[in-house]
């Protein structure tokens, strides 16, 4: 059997239930998808079920959401690297311009495949009062752009984009910036909790360089064919 073309998404694999866990990993990298894993698996997992689940070759997405003094997140990057050689590791931007560059010069440690650092700027569950609950300005659109500013300047490869921000993003960025953009639902899915969506291709149309992925693929009743049909949307109009 020839290995299916990769595609752009990676499938999130949020459950501590590993064998739902393999049943989604199959149906996600049978049609060509990346794997990304979060604190939820993570934290009941570790390192060697990552390792163990994800097909040889298979993109990786660790999303742990790194924020914490330089050296501590240095460390902890250059750890997942060695542990789970992932091609896509988080931080959050807030964590500032020492620690994004700290965690860059800890992925340039392993030589062979580096993970690319990917900054959070403002999760999407945050709204201006929250900002102003911290002492900020309450304009969102303001703290992703300025945060996104402050990462590409510290070394980040790339952003955690909303849908909602990637033509603004995409205007305001070095274009060497890998967008990853979650809150994407194909054609006909149901929306979820995510408040603003997006198709994979309109995504893609205005920039995003990756999408994830989730509950459209895992809550489906057949995984695999959920994961195909969105694999036939993006390569019908790739
Ligand atoms: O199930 P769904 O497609 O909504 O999955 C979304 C995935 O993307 C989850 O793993 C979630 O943590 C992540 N995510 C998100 N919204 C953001 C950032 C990350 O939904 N703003």
């Amino acid at each position: 059997m020839t290995a299916p073309r990769q595609i752009p998404v990676f499938c999130a694999i949020d459950t501590t239930d590993l064998d739902r866990a393999s049943a989604w990993v199959r149906a996600a990298t049978g049609a060509g998808l990346g794997l990304k894993f979060g604190k939820e698996f993570f934290a009941a997992h570790g390192p060697a079920e990552v390792r163990r689940l994800r097909p040889d070759g298979t993109p990786l997405f660790l999303d742990l959401k790194f924020h914490d003094i330089p050296n501590t997140v240095a460390g902890a990057i250059r750890a997942a690297g060695a542990a789970m050689r992932p091609d896509f590791i988080t931080v959050h931007a807030s964590g500032g311009r020492a620690m994004i560059h700290a965690a860059r010069e800890a992925a340039e440690a392993h030589d062979a495949g580096r993970p690319g650092i990917l900054a959070v700027t403002v999760l999407t569950s945050l709204d201006a009062a929250d900002l102003i609950d911290q002492g900020l300005p309450g304009d969102v659109t303001r703290q992703v752009l300025r945060l996104a500013r402050l990462a590409a300047a510290s070394g980040a490869d790339g952003l955690v984009s909303a849908a909602a921000e990637i033509r603004t993003l995409r205007a305001e960025l070095p274009r060497n910036m890998s967008l990853v953009v979650p809150g994407i639902r194909p054609r006909g899915s149901a929306a979820g909790d995510q408040k603003r969506v997006m198709t994979p291709l309109e995504a893609l149309a205005l920039g995003a360089d990756w999408l994830v992925i989730g509950r459209p693929i895992t809550a489906s009743a057949d995984p695999a064919q959920a994961a195909r049909a969105i694999a036939g949307e993006i390569g019908v109009g790739a």
